[in-house]
């Protein structure tokens, strides 16, 4: 079977797209700031309109631009392993705050 979404399905899956903005979030903004300054500070440049260090990791601010960085994406990135950041595994919670941070940025 062949399975198709109408215009009606487009529509409704960017209505809730759009829903999933920061302000429906689970995380709180500020405690993730806490937790991006303390603990990602160390290679990131964590606060708004931070400049991206020449080489090195991109800066949150330039993550939240990047219209590639969405909810999903950022906790699919944060609940893997990674070579570069290999002692970051933030908790669920953690999870949230942080997401709920970076997505704050977006548009400042
Ligand atoms: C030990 C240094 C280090 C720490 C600490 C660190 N990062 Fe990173 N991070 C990197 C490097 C290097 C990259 C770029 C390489 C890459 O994309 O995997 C990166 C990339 C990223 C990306 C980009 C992924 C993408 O798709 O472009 C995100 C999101 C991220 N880090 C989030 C975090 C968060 C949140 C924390 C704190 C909980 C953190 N990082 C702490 C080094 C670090």
């Amino acid at each position: 079977m062949v399975f198709r979404i109408g215009p009606l399905g487009v529509c409704c899956l960017i209505l809730f797209l759009r829903a999933a903005t920061a302000q429906d979030l689970p995380g709180d903004p500020f405690l993730g700031r806490e937790i991006a300054e303390s603990w990602c500070g160390e290679c990131h440049v964590t606060l708004p309109d931070g400049i991206d260090m020449l080489a090195g990791p991109p800066a949150f601010q330039a993550l939240a631009d990047d219209p590639a960085i969405t909810e999903i994406a950022l906790r699919a990135f944060l609940q893997t392993p990674h070579d570069e950041m290999p002692d970051v595994m933030p908790t669920p919670a953690q999870t949230d705050h942080l997401i709920a941070y970076i997505l704050s940025l977006k548009g400042r």
